[in-house]
């Protein structure tokens, strides 16, 4: 529960809000709702949002928010506004889904992404909520990258405008920039495939962009080294990984954001990537996530293998999960995953915070005065 301060960004607490998309942002577009969703879990020393999508052919997800146009920008300063009041950090995902998105979402376009290798696994659900086989994606050509790159740029650009502390940069869990780290995914023979130089440059391009926008303290990463999600895991991966920790640490990052747990999908290609085996290579701020309690999270931290611990299911049913962790007390019935996506308040922003039978009592006697 120790803070943690770093130039600009200052955490009351380690326990960080990891990025979960929630399906609320109607036309990609934030709204008050979404404001009231983040202000409730606000006691988080830092909240990273839901994927926001950097452009159209980002798009991947029903409903969830964008960060491209005006409309978007105004609607998350409403977010940002209100977390701010309760002096906490909101830092905006970055977000293109690549191969992990359908035409049904880009107007009939195929999704983009390293090589024309298709997402072999669970089906894509469609805005018209039907589920739908992957689509063999079309490898961007690189003279296309420098504007992805600048999409990422501009992203940022209207991320800092409406009032986010930072962003990060989503290279895990299968997406776009996941596909071109990964030789599964990544067949290119040009500059940004072959070798991990290669595959990593479009993220290091991305970084240094992102750092014309935002001072690098307010710019984190994150990665998925041991994730099956999306289809993923390489035979090389820990070669990989363990490449890209160590290229990042040339960057003085807010953080690299490892879900190093194995709680949201394992490849089983080998032996997991370990925190504590990124911390030798990375030397930056480490940020640990994927099935944690507070318990492992505070080994952790003592341990010296992380710096901050990211909570995602556990924040969904438990707002105020921050004080539940510090006091000990029990936490909410897990709500049903049926609501994780679904337009609309139930399972969203109803999960009470905790009263204990002492502090009911008293307010019920207070509430007879
Ligand atoms: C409903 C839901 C939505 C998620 N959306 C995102 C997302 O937008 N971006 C991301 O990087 N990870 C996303 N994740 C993964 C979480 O950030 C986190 O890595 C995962 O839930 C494991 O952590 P946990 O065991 O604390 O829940 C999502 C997870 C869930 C359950």
């Amino acid at each position: 529960m120790q803070p943690l301060h770093w130039e600009n960004l200052e955490l009351n607490n380690r326990v960080v809000m990891a990025p979960m998309t929630r399906g609320r942002a109607i036309h990609n577009i934030p709204n008050a709702l979404m404001a009231e969703y983040y202000t409730q879990r606000s006691s988080a020393g830092l909240i990273i949002s839901e994927g926001t999508f950097i452009s159209k052919e980002a798009i991947g997800w029903h409903n969830a928010p964008g960060i491209w146009s005006e409309e978007q920008q105004n609607g998350w300063e409403k977010v940002t506004e209100r977390v701010h009041s309760r002096g906490t950090p909101i830092i905006c995902q970055l977000w293109h889904t690549g191969r992990a998105s359908h035409s049904d979402f880009l107007n009939g376009k195929l999704p983009v992404s390293a090589s024309a290798v298709r997402h072999e696994g669970d089906k894509v659900t469609v805005p018209s909520g039907e589920e739908k086989e992957h689509e063999t994606p079309r490898a961007l050509d690189s003279n296309e990258l420098p504007r992805v790159v600048s999409d990422y740029r501009d992203a940022a650009i209207r991320a800092k405008a409406a009032g986010f502390d930072g962003v990060e940069i989503h290279a895990a869990n299968g997406y776009l920039l996941d596909q071109f780290l990964q030789s599964k995914t990544n067949h290119r023979s040009d500059a940004y495939g072959g070798s991990l130089e290669n595959r990593y440059r479009l993220l290091r391009e991305v970084i240094e962009a992102c750092a014309g926008v935002y001072p690098l303290a307010q710019i984190g990463v994150r990665i998925s080294p041991n994730g099956s999600f999306n289809d993923m895991g390489s035979e090389d991966f820990r070669e990989t990984f363990l490449f890209v920790a160590e290229q990042l640490s040339s960057f003085d990052l807010a953080y690299l954001h490892v879900l190093d747990g194995l709680a949201f999908g394992f490849h089983e290609l080998g032996d997991p990537i370990t925190l504590s085996e990124i911390r030798e290579v990375y030397s930056g701020r480490l940020m640990g996530n994927c099935g944690y309690d507070s318990d492992e999270a505070d080994q952790r931290i003592s341990d010296d293998d992380a710096d901050l611990i990211s909570f995602g299911r556990p924040f969904i049913s438990n707002p105020d999960l921050v004080e539940r962790f510090a006091n000990g007390w029990e936490f909410n019935p897990q709500g049903s995953q049926e609501t994780w996506y679904t337009p609309g308040a139930e399972g969203y922003t109803d999960f009470p915070v905790f009263k204990d039978a002492d502090s009911s009592e008293m307010e019920l006697e207070e509430s007879a005065r």
